[in-house]
């Protein structure tokens, strides 16, 4: 890891240059920003650290020609305390963070590695991208994890034949999609593709809707209906939440797979149908199968070819992707163009849990896009719920109309409230939790008001 330090003040200078060599990094230093943006053009720096004022270019211009240079560097921010207006403009310039003066240098170092981490990461995400761009995207199913991949592989296998394919997933996994899939990869493509969600016609209707009637059938039945299953003919019939059929038509849907036949209700005449059948469920059928809710005989029917779709908490590593597909789609929709999200709210996004799996995650994604005001895409944008897995009582802060500014200050007010809390009042374990010094601590407990005289650093 190659560091480069742009500082004037000697004493600083050699201070962040020891601490850094001590802590195994390669260290180059410089006085000036113009000596450090040309040293930057010759070599490649991980980190560059830099102080706001400098005599010839000053932090900000150097930021700029870095960034310019390569956007992988991490620019490390240096200000005096009264220049955090001017520290938070270098964020949106693309600063990685900063710190002000004085400073201890081990919080230099807490920065330090957690850009190390941040960047592995992203570059992480990078190379994911790159190995599976072919693959990244089947048939409008979007996912990278070696889950989704073998999923993928089972759909091409599965669509050349003729049997029928049991899909089991938790809601928003994405059933639909595969059962799609199947269909468009098959022979019968160009055939119909019927789908009935057994879970949403009243019993008493599911019969007709699936089979058709006889002319005066029952009341109503004014005139003789086709059935999905007729309609279907030599395309595909998709029939969702299949744990949800009534167990009288379990008994005859079974007579269909076995003989290729069934009768229209009112009917006697047998009518031949040609279709393929794809279920999905959302249910453990073998329970159902346990609790009498579901028949045995065509449980195994229909669970010769299961695919098992694993919920997105199974599979976060397709969370990235699916998010940049996402974007894409609703910028598209909505017109807004160069988006892109804060690394916290990628953070916040990667660490939910999303019980309605990659559905919930397209609706916060929808969302975002909707109610971000500039290109980026900050926490605030997201759903309540994905905000507070992390963020828990600074809810309303971050969504008051303060400026950025105020809204750090009162974050840390709150952060150094909520630690002491804690803690118990006990400074010394207060500022190894937030990761400062005792000293830094104090001042920071003075400036936010706290009543530092009666505060004792030593415990
Ligand atoms: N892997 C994926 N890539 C892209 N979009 C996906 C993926 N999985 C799901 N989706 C999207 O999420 C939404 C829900 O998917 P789908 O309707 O297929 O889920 P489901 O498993 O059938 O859910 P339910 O059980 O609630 O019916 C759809 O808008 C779909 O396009
Ligand atoms: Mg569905």
């Amino acid at each position: 890891m190659k560091m480069l330090v742009i500082e004037d003040e000697l004493s600083v200078r050699l201070g962040i240059s020891c601490t850094l060599e001590k802590a195994g990094y390669k260290v180059t230093a410089v006085d000036n920003g113009i000596d450090g943006i040309r040293l930057f053009e010759k070599e490649h720096f991980d980190v560059v650290i830099t102080d706001l004022r400098l005599p010839g270019a000053d932090g900000i211009e150097v930021l700029k020609s870095i960034k310019n240079i390569s956007t992988d560097a991490g620019v490390i921010i240096i200000t005096a305390f009264a220049d955090v207006k001017t520290a938070v403009e270098a964020m949106r310039e693309g600063a990685y963070d900063y710190i002000s003066k004085p400073f201890d240098p081990n919080e230099l170092l807490i920065i330090i590695d957690r850009f190390i981490k941040h960047s592995g990461l992203v570059l992480e995400n990078i190379r994911l991208k790159e190995e599976v761009r072919d693959k990244k995207e089947f048939q409008c199913i979007i996912g990278v994890s070696s889950a989704m991949q073998a999923i993928f592989g089972t759909i091409e296998v599965v669509a050349k034949t003729d049997s029928s394919v049991m899909i089991y997933g938790e809601s928003g996994t994405g059933k639909e999609l595969v059962a799609n899939a199947i269909h468009n990869l098959s022979s019968r493509k160009d055939k119909p593709f019927i789908k009935i969600n057994c879970a949403a016609i009243p019993e008493n209707l599911l019969e007709s809707e699936l089979f058709g009637h006889e002319k005066g059938a029952f009341t109503g039945a004014v005139q003789r209906r086709k059935g999905k299953f007729e309609t279907a003919t030599g395309g595909t019939i998709f029939l969702d939440e299949i744990g949800d059929m009534p167990l009288a038509l379990q008994a005859k849907l079974l007579r269909i797979l076995e003989d290729q036949k069934f009768e229209r209700v009112g009917g006697n005449e047998s009518v031949s149908v040609d279709v393929r059948t794809i279920y999905a469920t959302g249910k453990n059928l073998k329970e159902e199968v346990k609790a009498g809710r579901f028949r045995e005989d065509l449980y195994y029917r229909l669970n010769v070819l299961p695919i098992v779709l694993p919920s997105l908490r199974e599979r976060k590593e397709d969370i990235p992707l699916l998010v940049e597909h996402f974007m894409e789609v609703f910028s598209k929709k909505t017109g807004k163009t160069g988006l892109a999200v804060s690394p916290t709210a990628v953070e916040m996004l990667m660490s939910y849990d999303y019980p309605g799996n990659v559905r919930e995650l397209k609706h916060a994604v929808e969302m975002a896009v909707t109610f971000c005001r500039g290109n980026i895409i900050e926490p605030c944008c997201l759903p309540v719920e994905i905000r507070e897995m992390e963020m828990g009582q600074h809810r309303s802060l971050i969504c008051n109309n303060l400026p950025i500014t105020e809204k750090v200050k009162a974050f840390e007010r709150d952060l150094l409230a909520r630690v002491l809390e804690e803690t118990g009042g006990k400074k010394k374990e207060t500022a190894k939790k937030l990761g400062i010094s005792r000293g830094t601590l104090w001042r920071k407990l003075k400036d936010h008001g706290f009543p530092v005289s009666e505060l004792d650093l030593e415990d």
